[in-house]
């Protein structure tokens, strides 16, 4: 097999491709990279495997260089004679921002990227498989306070938290209608978070969102909700499983499910350390958020219940976040995730469970423990900046 993947240095790509080198049918794996040149593609890909001390095998790894936000990006793939050997592309690159800031950007790369990659896709002689990793949030927010099926989505009548889901959203819609069935596989997880291992995970991303909850204390969720979240290690290797599975269906999720999903309560107890003084997690309505934004610019009346009710928190933030200006960027960048949150979805995983022998993953609220001490070493500013 001969594969081409996008994304790889990300943080569910990169782990893709260390597990895919270790599959011996895989021949070949070029790895779509970012760089000004071919060097630093290759010292970019070779770092993907370092960081965890795997084997980067480079006659058989290779870097393309290569932005989807390029328009040419499919002639000059088109150009690259060892390509045509391709039968297998793995698109899992996206721009996966939620800052309205981003929104250009995310739709040039997750649409016209996508396009970009399927028009090359089409002038394969060989291709095989079109795996596009989608993400199950493309049901939007009507499908609330439930367990997803994969054939409820996608839907154009589906409102999105974040123009980041329309696009996956979109982008799937493109490849479902350019790839013929039988060569297609859309896989679609839930909510990637950490990792299961006791290492440093490859991304803070999602967990920046458990460190900013985690300095902020007062929570406008309510603590039952349901949340899907899958450790990366686990994510990696069903979509890996899939590939190689006689399958039954086109779309999968790779998700908690019903059985292994976990509960905002659940996940931040087990990450909760007050041993450093600070207040306990207290969980409010979420109509509290307007004002708790409203209390570091100083705009928030005497009379509003944040002050009499949650005095203790608003003097630990005074003293935790040092100026105002960064508590009222937390709030703001953490909105979608409250919003989010608040959904209380699963994503039925009874197709993953039936096609592979990948199991369930554990629970976030068990393995969480093993990530919660990079909190600490998590930039909140820097997040909040590219939530
Ligand atoms: N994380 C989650 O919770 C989650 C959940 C469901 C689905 N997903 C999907 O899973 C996939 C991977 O997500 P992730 O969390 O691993 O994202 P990530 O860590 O942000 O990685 C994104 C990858 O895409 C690449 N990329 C972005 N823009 C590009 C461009 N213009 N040209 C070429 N490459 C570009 C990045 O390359 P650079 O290193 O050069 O920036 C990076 O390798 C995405 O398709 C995402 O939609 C993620």
């Amino acid at each position: 097999m001969n594969v081409f993947l996008t994304g790889s240095t990300g943080f569910l790509a990169g782990e893709l491709a260390v597990l895919l080198s270790k599959r011996p049918q895989i021949r070949r794996l070029y790895c779509l990279i970012r760089a000004n040149d071919a060097q630093k593609a290759w010292s970019r890909l070779q770092q993907v495997f370092q960081f965890h001390g795997d084997a980067f095998d480079s006659a058989r790894i290779v870097p393309v260089v290569g932005d989807l936000a390029d328009g040419s990006l499919a002639d000059r793939l088109c150009r690259l004679k060892d390509l045509g050997e391709v039968n297998t592309i793995i698109h899992a690159a996206a721009d996966t921002s939620f800052a309205p800031s981003s929104t250009e950007s995310v739709e040039r790369v997750n649409i016209g990227g996508t396009q970009q990659i399927l028009n090359w896709a089409q002038s394969l002689p060989n291709l095989e498989t079109f795996l596009y990793v989608g993400t199950a949030s493309i049901c939007g927010t009507s499908l609330a306070h439930c367990n997803v099926l994969e054939d409820q989505s996608p839907s154009t009548a589906a409102a999105h938290l974040v123009r980041y889901c329309y696009t996956k959203m979109i982008g799937e819609m493109n490849v479902t209608r350019a790839i013929p069935q039988e060569k297609l596989l859309v896989v679609r997880p839930s909510i990637i978070m950490g990792d299961t291992r006791d290492w440093t995970p490859r991304s803070y991303v999602i967990m920046w969102a458990l460190a900013a909850v985690n300095a902020i204390r007062l929570i406008p969720s309510n603590p039952e909700t349901h949340l899907d979240i899958i450790p990366v290690d686990y994510t990696a290797e069903a979509i890996v499983e899939l590939l190689f599975a006689k399958r039954n269906w086109t779309t999968y999720h790779v998700s908690a499910g019903k059985r292994s999903s976990s509960t905002l309560g659940a996940i931040l107890r087990a990450a909760d350390d007050s041993s450093d003084g600070r207040p306990p997690f207290r969980f409010v309505r979420h109509e509290l958020l307007q004002q708790m934004k409203k209390w570091p610019k100083k705009l928030l009346p005497q009379s509003e219940i944040l002050q009499p009710e949650y005095g203790n928190y608003l003097s630990y933030w005074n003293s935790a976040f040092h100026g105002n200006g960064n508590l009222r960027m937390l709030l703001t960048a953490m909105g979608p995730y409250f919003r989010f949150m608040n959904l209380d979805q699963t994503f039925d995983n009874s197709r993953l469970l039936a096609d592979t022998p990948i199991g369930t993953p554990p629970p976030a609220h068990e393995y969480v423990r093993k990530t919660t001490r990079h909190l600490n070493n998590i930039d909140l500013t820097e997040g909040a900046l590219d939530p």
